[in-house]
Formats: structure tokens, sequence, C-alpha cells
């Protein structure tokens, strides 16, 4: 009988588009390879779709809120089917940027540093604490999104028309600017995959450069680093999977500056189009779309 995978995609999340183009191309691949493939949202059918298909494995394809963060991940729990990707805690571990800082920073992982900025304080309070803190220029950033949506890097006269951008948001992260090279490194079935280096031709690695090819950023594999530093990548990258608890894959973002790297963040859902990075590294090391997904479904929860 064919195994029967159910792929959850699309959702809320301001990377929705992304997320249906990962569960697309997923059931594609899986299909052609013999499996019995149906698509879902995480909408109010969720439920009686699991129930009337009875999937052996749950593919989650979400990327963002409510698919990124734990939500989801409960609810399949509850629903005691097997599900891709990592679980309830380390997925709202990972997806919250400021606790994943802080779990980083407690275990000498570095990444740039940083302050929690809420819109209730005054401008004044705002100036006085990136004086003590924190550099121009600084990058403020949502604390629970991807894909770039809603980052800016701000200089010191243009902040508070940035941060008003970010009201909705509540609280926001406001970091120091990192220059240097950007690097992105993969974590598959808790084995070291491998690193890419990413050359944008815009300001920075923004969502125009990751998703819209006439952007044209630069993929650069194999990364130029030598032996010892790709190690220490590597290391670092599997050190940071593990600190949160993650499961099957994961992909750290990283820069790379004055020889030395800082976490940005950890991605526990990363983009699984045949054009996303992890499938990229992953073909680049001589694992194929289809055995990248077929990892991912190995290591999914044994939920039962
Ligand atoms: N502190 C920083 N210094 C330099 N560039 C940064 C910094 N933080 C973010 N960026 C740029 O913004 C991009 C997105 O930031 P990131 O923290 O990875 O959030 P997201 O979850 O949106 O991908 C990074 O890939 C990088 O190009
Ligand atoms: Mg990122």
């Amino acid at each position: 009988m064919k195994k029967k995978i159910l792929i959850i995609s699309g959702g809320i999340s301001k990377e929705r588009e992304i997320s249906l183009e990962t569960g697309k191309q997923v059931a594609r691949e899986l299909k052609k390879n013999g499996y019995l493939v149906k698509n879902c949202e995480p909408d109010n059918n969720l439920i009686n779709s699991v129930k009337s298909f009875k999937p052996k494995i749950i593919f989650n394809a979400l990327h963002g809120q409510f698919g990124e963060d734990g939500y989801i991940q409960s609810i399949l729990e509850n629903l005691k089917i097997s599900y891709t990707h990592s679980g309830v805690i380390a997925s709202a571990k990972a997806m919250n940027k400021e606790i994943s800082k802080k779990i980083f920073i407690k275990n000498k992982i570095l990444t740039p540093k940083y302050i929690k900025y809420s819109f209730d304080k005054s401008k004044v309070e705002l100036n006085n604490l990136i004086k003590k803190k924190l550099n121009f220029p600084v990058v403020i950033k949502p604390i629970n999104e991807g894909s770039s949506v809603n980052v800016f890097i701000c200089k010191k006269n243009e902040i508070h028309k940035k941060l008003e951008k970010l009201k909705s948001y509540k609280e926001v992260l406001l970091e120091e600017f990192i220059p240097g090279r950007e690097i992105q490194a993969a974590i598959l079935g808790e084995k070291k995959l491998g690193a890419i280096e990413l050359k944008p031709q815009r300001k920075f690695y923004d969502y125009e450069a990751k998703y819209n090819v006439k952007a044209k950023t630069k993929h650069i594999i194999p990364i130029k680093l030598n032996k010892k530093k790709y190690k220490e990548l590597m290391k670092i990258t599997l050190k940071a999977h593990n600190l949160l608890g993650c499961r099957g894959v994961s992909r750290s973002d990283f820069k790379f500056y004055k020889n030395k790297f800082y976490l940005l963040e950890l991605n526990t859902q990363p983009g699984m189009t045949k054009l996303s990075l992890v499938p990229e590294i992953s073909a680049y090391n001589g694992i194929n779309f289809i055995n990248l997904i077929k990892i991912i479904l190995k290591d999914a929860s044994t939920n039962k």
C-alpha cells in the first residue's frame, strides 16, 4: 500500500506564498516517487482532513507565525500523528529571536548585541538605551517573523521613522549591524549537512534578495572558508540545533565578520522549494530533493 503523507502549507503568516510553493513542490516530488499525498491548509478543516485521510506522517511545510512557532505543532501533538521538523518547545524557542539569542549568549555562541524595545517607551528613553548599549547603524527587526519581513538597517537619523513601520508588533529587537559576509548552514537528521554563502546585490539579504530571481543574489557553494573555519561554522550550527532541541532539518543564518561568526537566528522550517537554500546545500552534498524529503520524513516524531 502507498504511504500516505499529508502536507500542511499556506497558513496566515506573511510567508504564506513561500509555504504554498514548498507544499506544492514537496507534494509533486513525493507523488513522483510513489507516495499518496494530500495538501491541506492549517484551517478549521485540518482536523477533519487528518481524520479522513489518516496519514502515516504529516509534512509540515508552513513558515512563520502559527506554523514555525509551536502552535501548529501542539495541535499535531494532540492529534497523535507523527509530524516532520521540530516539536513544540524547540519551534517556540527558535521562532522567538529574543529567547533564542538569550540561549545562544548563555552558551557562548556569538550573536549581535541587542536591546528589546517596546513602543510604550518614549523616543528619549530609546535614544538613551541605544547610546548605552549599541552603535549605529542598527538593525530593527520583529521578534517573531521571517523572510526578512520588516527588517530594516537604520542610521541614527532614520531610527524613529523606520520604527513607525513596526508599531503593530508592540515589541521589536534592535541589533548592532554586523557588516561582512552572509553565510547560512544546515543540519539534517542530527548531522552537519553543509553551508552556503549569499551575495545579495541589494543593501542586505532582504525579501526581494531572497525570493526574486531578478534581484540576482549570488549563491556561492562550495563556500570559501578554510577547513578550520568551516569546521567551526558547522560545530556552532550543530550546537545551536541541539541547544534549542531541534529535530530533522534546521538552517542557521550567520554574518561572518573579522574572522568571527555571528549567529543571527536558527530556522526550524527552512524553505523547501527546489530553489531554496537547504535543498541546494543538500544537493551539493550528494542528497537529491527526494532523498532530502525522505530523511526529513524519517526524522518525523513518532507521535503515536
Ligand atoms: N545584526 C545584523 N547585522 C547585519 N545584517 C543583519 C543583522 N540582522 C539581520 N540582518 C540582515 O537581515 C537578514 C534577515 O535577518 P534575520 O535575523 O535572519 O531574520 P529573518 O527571520 O527575517 O530571516 C539577514 O539575513 C541579514 O542580511
Ligand atoms: Mg534569516
